[in-house]
Parts: C-alpha cells; sequence; structure tokens
C-alpha cells in the first residue's frame, strides 16, 4: 500500500494542512486524517473573522477545527494573532469612527491575543504571532500597516509578549512570505535578530513556502533555512504550494495562455520541484520543525483566481478528485 505523507516524515517533522470547516467531514476530512498529523485553520482564527465586533468572538469554527484536530490526535498551528490583512475596521477606530491612539489599539491588542491563545491553551502548539510585517519592497523593516502608524514598530514584541503570556509553552513564530527574495530575507533577518537581542519570546520563523515550478532554486531554500536557523530559531514551512503558474504581483486580466492546464510538462516539472523541495526538507531534520500544505486539494485552492480572475491552480500533491498525483510515491518513498 501506498505510504501516507505522516508516516514517511514521521522522524523528520509533522506534516500539516490549512483547512476550513467545510473539509472536516466526508472524503476530504478522511484524506487529512490518512495523510496528516497537524492542521492549520485556514481562515478561522484571523482577527476578521475570529473576532467581527468588539464584544463579540466567533469561537464556532476555529472550535470545530481543534475538537477535529484532537479527536483525532493531530496536533494545531493557531494562524495568526496579528496580521494588517483580515483584520476588521473597528480594531483601529473608536465609536465616532475616529482612529484609536497607541494606547488604545495596544489595550485591544492584548485583549485579543489574551482571549484567543488563553481559550486553546495547551492545545495549540504553535502560533503565527505576527504575519507579514515586512513589504517586499522598499529599504524598510516595516510595513507601513495600522499597527506600524498607530503603535510603532514594537507592536510586534508586544504581540509576542502577550502571546507568550497566554501560553508560555506554545512555540512562538513570525511568518512571511517571499523569504527568499534576498533583499527581503535580509529584513526579516534583521527584524528577528533585533526581537531576539531584546528577549522577545520568539521561538520560530514560518517560511510561508508560496512558491512555483519555476521558484525557489534548492540554494535560495537552503540558503533561508540555514541563515534564519543561525539566529537559534525553529524553522517551519507554514503554507506550502507550488503554483504551476510563474508568480507575478498584480493582478491582471486572463489571457490565453492563462487558460493552460495541467500538461505533462508542468506536471513533470511541478514533481521535479516537489522532488526537490522534499529532499532539502529531509536534509534540514532537526531544523525544519513542521511542514504545512495551504490547503488540501487541487480541487480548491487559494491560488484558484489569484492573481488573475478565472485562471486555475493545480498546487498540490491531490488532485481535483482528492487522489495523489502521479508522482506521489517519489515523495514518500525515498
Ligand atoms: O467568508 C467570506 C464570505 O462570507 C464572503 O461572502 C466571501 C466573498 O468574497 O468572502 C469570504 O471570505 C474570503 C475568505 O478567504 C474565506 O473564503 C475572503 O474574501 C478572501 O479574501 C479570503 O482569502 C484568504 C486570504 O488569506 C486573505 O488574504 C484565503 O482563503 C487564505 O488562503 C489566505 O491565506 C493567506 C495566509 O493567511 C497568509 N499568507 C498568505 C496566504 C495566501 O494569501
Amino acid at each position: 500500500a501506498q505510504k501516507a505523507l505522516k508516516d514517511a516524515y514521521q522522524d523528520y517533522f509533522p506534516v500539516g494542512v490549512a483547512v476550513a470547516p467545510r473539509n472536516l467531514s466526508g472524503p476530504e476530512a478522511e484524506l487529512i486524517v490518512r495523510q496528516f498529523n497537524s492542521i492549520t485553520p485556514e481562515n478561522a482564527m484571523k482577527m476578521g473573522p475570529i473576532h467581527p465586533e468588539p464584544d463579540r468572538y466567533a469561537w464556532e469554527a476555529p472550535d470545530a477545527i481543534v475538537a477535529f484536530a484532537q479527536q483525532n490526535g493531530m496536533k494545531v498551528r493557531g494562524h495568526t494573532l496579528c496580521w494588517h490583512n483580515q483584520t476588521p475596521k473597528w480594531f483601529f477606530t473608536d465609536a465616532a469612527g475616529k482612529q484609536v491612539t497607541r494606547e488604545v489599539l495596544l489595550e485591544r491588542l492584548k485583549q485579543h491575543i489574551t482571549d484567543v491563545v488563553s481559550r486553546y491553551k495547551g492545545r495549540i502548539y504553535a502560533w503565527d504571532v505576527v504575519n507579514e510585517a515586512v513589504p517586499d519592497t522598499g529599504t524598510a523593516i516595516y510595513r507601513p500597516s495600522k499597527f506600524y502608524e498607530i503603535i510603532g514598530e514594537d507592536y510586534i514584541e508586544k504581540a509576542f509578549e502577550y502571546a507568550h503570556a497566554a501560553d508560555p509553552s506554545a512555540k512562538l513564530f513570525y511568518n512571511d512570505y517571499n523569504t527568499e527574495s534576498s533583499a527581503k530575507r535580509a529584513k526579516i533577518f534583521e527584524l528577528l535578530k533585533k526581537l531576539k537581542a531584546k528577549n522577545v519570546p520568539v521561538h520560530g520563523v514560518g517560511l510561508q513556502g508560496h512558491w512555483s515550478v519555476y521558484e525557489p532554486s534548492e540554494a535560495e531554500l537552503q540558503e533561508s533555512i540555514s541563515r534564519f536557523a543561525s539566529l537559534g530559531l525553529a524553522v517551519q514551512i507554514t503554507e506550502l504550494d507550488v503554483s504551476i503558474h510563474a508568480k507575478e504581483h498584480g493582478r491582471r486580466e486572463l489571457t490565453e495562455a492563462d487558460k493552460t492546464v495541467l500538461t505533462p510538462e508542468i506536471l513533470a516539472k511541478q514533481a521535479a520541484q516537489y522532488e526537490m523541495l522534499f529532499k532539502i526538507f529531509r536534509k534540514n531534520r532537526g531544523v525544519l520543525t513542521g511542514i504545512t500544505f495551504w490547503n488540501v486539494s487541487d480541487k480548491t485552492t487559494w491560488l484558484d483566481n489569484f492573481p488573475v480572475r478565472g485562471r486555475k491552480d493545480y498546487p498540490l500533491l491531490f488532485d481535483e478528485k482528492l487522489q495523489p498525483k502521479a508522482y506521489f510515491n517519489r515523495i514518500v518513498d525515498f
């Protein structure tokens, strides 16, 4: 019988998957339980979804995901406590619609993080505390988000401190994408170095791993892992997928070329890319403490329509019928 991902990698790292509550029943649930031993809520624990109004938390979806994990002996990675995206407007404004002060925003951040982390204390082993705080371009280390503009750069260390106080055993991560671009990697490195120097309770870095059949190269990936590990941080790949399309920034219209489907040629490229990635992951045993795929199968992936509306993507190991792709054995037999 074909090996499952979680069994193939049991001596290396947990293998996880990002889920929505709708994935947790039927054939998708079976696939998740058979293949993976860790899950991440894709959206359910983000500020907007979990805390839609000042005095209201929406616990139903995140509770269901955590309960599913517990019933099936899986770990949970929490995602995410502080992000400029998917944060409700109310967070930054008072009742009159005026922007809140640093003190008020810090208090809200503290309350939010304390409430969410405490609820799942002991059940979520790792948290993406701050997500994507570093901009892709330019030389500035800090993305000019509302958190940064209103609080200042110390919103990041505060977020880690609040999370650590609420669950001292949870492993706390800084999570970002494009971590293989040398310019952005250098800025993230500076940020993490500063946090470590100040004894901020940051324990790991999440390399999201939104890659493609064209990137990253083996050398770029190894450099990222080694560089961050040199800070004494655990490294995890937190949002793995391998797009069949070249990475682009900014939305645009669909063209004929975008209608390319999964040809044998592209499938072979994807196989080679995944083989390379897992070879490097295995090589970094002990340093890499988790690998999580972003979505279950090609049936639904966040990359559909992104950044090109109408374009389909096929970035995962399981196809639209939830079957392992033809090259799957090369990932689990090594
Ligand atoms: O739930 C609402 C629904 O009520 C509404 O009718 C519908 C209309 O658009 O939207 C639904 O919300 C969508 C949500 O996904 C749930 O499906 C949002 O519009 C949509 O923006 C949101 O996208 C998520 C995206 O983060 C937001 O930036 C993706 O599912 C999710 O995969 C993606 O995940 C991020 C990670 O958190 C951080 N790293 C990058 C990664 C990919 O962008």
